[in-house]
């Protein structure tokens, strides 16, 4: 039967481990891409994620593998993002396989990000395949990492492949192991359609394309299908698979992976998890382990001139159609005017945003402080979700605060346990959980903590305690009650509402104290004093000074004759630089982030 011939295996890897390298290599193996055609690293298609070295999107692709039993395999490759903001993805891709192969760098061994994948890989009843990577390297140290696989997963030394991308060794095992270990897909292609959506991407002309696993049943092209979350039906005008180009087939049927397109016009409609059945006979109960996916982080996005408002409208109403995870609504700032109030999954969800934004839209724009969604119980009865800190309500109108809480892991070496706990537990409010160990010299410890204290300034001041050598990972564990308040920043006396922030009770002093700081650093000299001041429940709580420039500085500044076109080119520079005036001040864009850059 075809369907025993196939093979639906993903990668789990921490980053730089050398996921694409790797498949890369089986690519080239199977000889899926001509190596005149090879690219480097062929998987990671979008620029940010070329230059930066991270996956960030799932591509998926199938390889044609004739293994030593002299049969021709079908093996579906689909590729995982590799950070924490994404973890719901990574889970809907592995759901959409029966195996995976655990990637770890010898020279780095097992990492938290490692760890928290393979777990959800076991939840999915995956099977494991575990390949000790980068063998190659001179310090690679293949018995640690086996020791740590065994103490934190259960592998043995036999249980490994030991591979390395870079010579090419270990590939042919790797390729055995996913055809005799692997189970192929089950699944009654006589049932109702049932489909799950593992990926979705939008297309200027196709609309949009859906990555699919097909658990039961088969789609042809002119089958009408229907969205189990929503109920929208559509009518499938192609279907097919991926080489990694898209190539059209006939039908896909239970067990297969492949692309449906069905003149979809969002990608809201085809959420991410979500099972697709037919129309016409559809299933009663979905697939396991949907959810919306709920942005978890919040900040203000402001055109770098007022103007430019509409140009950023269009530009993010067009990023929104390829990402399902982004979203928006108008905001007015007294300070800043009009633009957004934008959720994200997380920090580097944000960061991609904002850098596509100004690639490839070529948007100035200016992005506040993010934050995390508070829960408020007011006192006359109503809960409101605080996703702008400007909007926080006044003391006297509340009853509660909730903020959401994490379980943080962290894999380090153990002689850093000490100053990490510390570090958690006395500035970012974490609750020491447990430790466990992980081979010879590595400790895995478990913390609760407030998001909010792990988004800022966590992961380097991490590095740095560890000198590079901890890892992270972590898991939204809920809401839960917090003394919080909320400070607003005044500069030049003027109150500027994309600066203030939402701060716990026992650090509103000190945060307050560094933010003011750090915005007389950022804040260019005017020809006038400027007080910056930190205000919380009604009294001023900081305050610095940015001193008046001197009068022959200025002088050069502002000398000579400006025509109207050299004011314009001067404007449009200045949007560029992403200042604004607010009163008489002009603020760059890096102050409305100075929250971001203290502890
Ligand atoms: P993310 O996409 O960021 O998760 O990274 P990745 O896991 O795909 O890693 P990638 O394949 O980009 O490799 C990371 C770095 O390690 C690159 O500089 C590779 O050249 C290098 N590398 C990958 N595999 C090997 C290997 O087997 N041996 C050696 N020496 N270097 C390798």
């Amino acid at each position: 039967h075809k369907r025993d011939l196939i093979r639906n295996i993903s990668i789990i890897a921490h980053i730089d481990h050398g996921k694409t390298t790797l498949v890369d290599r089986i690519l080239e193996c199977t000889g899926t891409i001509e190596k005149r055609k090879m690219k480097e690293q062929y998987l990671d298609t979008m620029d940010i994620e070329r230059e930066r070295g991270i996956t960030i999107k799932a591509t998926p692709v199938k390889v044609l593998y004739k293994a030593s039993d002299g049969l021709e395999y079908e093996i579906n490759i689909i590729d995982t993002p590799g950070h924490v903001d994404f973890s719901y993805e990574v889970s809907r891709s592995l759901a959409a396989c029966e195996g995976a192969i655990l990637l770890v760098d010898a020279s780095q061994g097992v990492e938290a990000q490692t760890f928290a994948n393979t777990y959800l890989a076991l939840e999915n009843d995956l099977e494991i395949i575990p390949v000790v990577n980068k063998v190659d390297l001179p310090n690679a140290n293949i018995e640690e990492t086996v020791a740590e696989l065994e103490d934190l997963i259960g592998f043995t030394a036999d249980d490994c492949i030991y591979a390395s991308g870079k010579t090419g060794q270990g590939i042919p095992e790797i390729l055995e192991a996913i055809v005799h270990n692997i189970p192929a897909p089950s699944g009654d292609i006589n049932a109702p359609l049932k489909a799950l959506i593992f990926d979705a991407e939008y297309d200027k002309y196709r609309g949009v394309v859906i990555h699919a696993r097909i658990v039961d049943g088969e789609v042809t092209v002119g089958d009408k299908i229907k969205m189990f979350s929503t109920g929208e039906e559509f009518e499938v005008t192609e279907v097919g698979i991926f080489t990694p180009e898209l190539v059209p087939t006939d039908t896909l049927s239970a067990g297969e992976v492949g692309y449906i397109i069905a003149g979809i016009k969002d990608v809201d409609s085809a959420k991410v998890g979500d099972t697709i059945t037919s129309a016409a006979n559809p299933v009663t109960t979905p697939l396991p382990g949907f959810k919306e996916i709920k942005p978890m982080v919040y900040a203000g996005l402001f055109p770098g001139l007022p103007e430019y408002y509409e140009e950023l409208r269009k530009a993010i109403e067009k990023l929104k159609l390829n990402d399902a995870a982004l979203s928006f609504k108008p905001e007015n700032s007294p300070a800043l005017g009009f633009g957004f109030r934008v959720g994200f999954l997380g920090l580097l969800h944000m960061e991609v945003v904002r850098e596509r934004l100004e690639r490839e839209f070529e948007i100035a724009c200016i992005l506040t402080a993010p934050n995390v969604v508070y829960k408020v119980k007011l006192r006359n009865g109503d809960t409101v979700d605080i996703t702008n800190p400007a909007k926080f309500p006044d003391d006297s109108q509340i009853e509660e605060v909730q903020e959401p809480f994490v379980t943080l892991n962290i894999i380090t070496p153990s002689e850093y346990m000490g100053s990490l706990i510390g570090f958690i537990t006395s500035e970012k409010r974490g609750e020491f959980k447990e430790v466990e160990n992980a081979g010879k010299n590595r400790v895995v410890l478990k913390f609760d903590a407030p998001l909010a204290e792990i988004m800022f300034d966590f992961f380097d001041k991490l590095k740095a305690i560890s000198r590079g050598y901890a890892s992270m990972d972590y898991e939204i564990i809920g809401y839960r009650p917090s003394d919080v308040v909320k400070v607003t920043i005044l500069v030049n006396r003027e109150t500027v509402d994309a600066l203030s922030f939402i701060v716990h009770r026992s650090k509103e002093y000190t945060v307050a104290r560094r933010v003011v700081e750090k915005l007389k650093d950022l804040i260019p000299q005017h020809q006038f004093q400027i007080p910056i001041q930190a205000k919380a429940g009604g009294r001023i709580i900081a305050r610095s000074d940015i001193k008046a420039l001197r009068k022959d500085v200025l002088a050069k500044c502002y000398g000579g004759d400006i025509t109207r076109k050299m004011k314009l080119l001067e404007k449009q520079r200045e949007g560029k630089k992403r200042m604004r005036e607010i009163g008489k001040v002009n603020i760059p864009q890096t102050a409305f982030l100075a929250l971001m850059k203290i502890g």
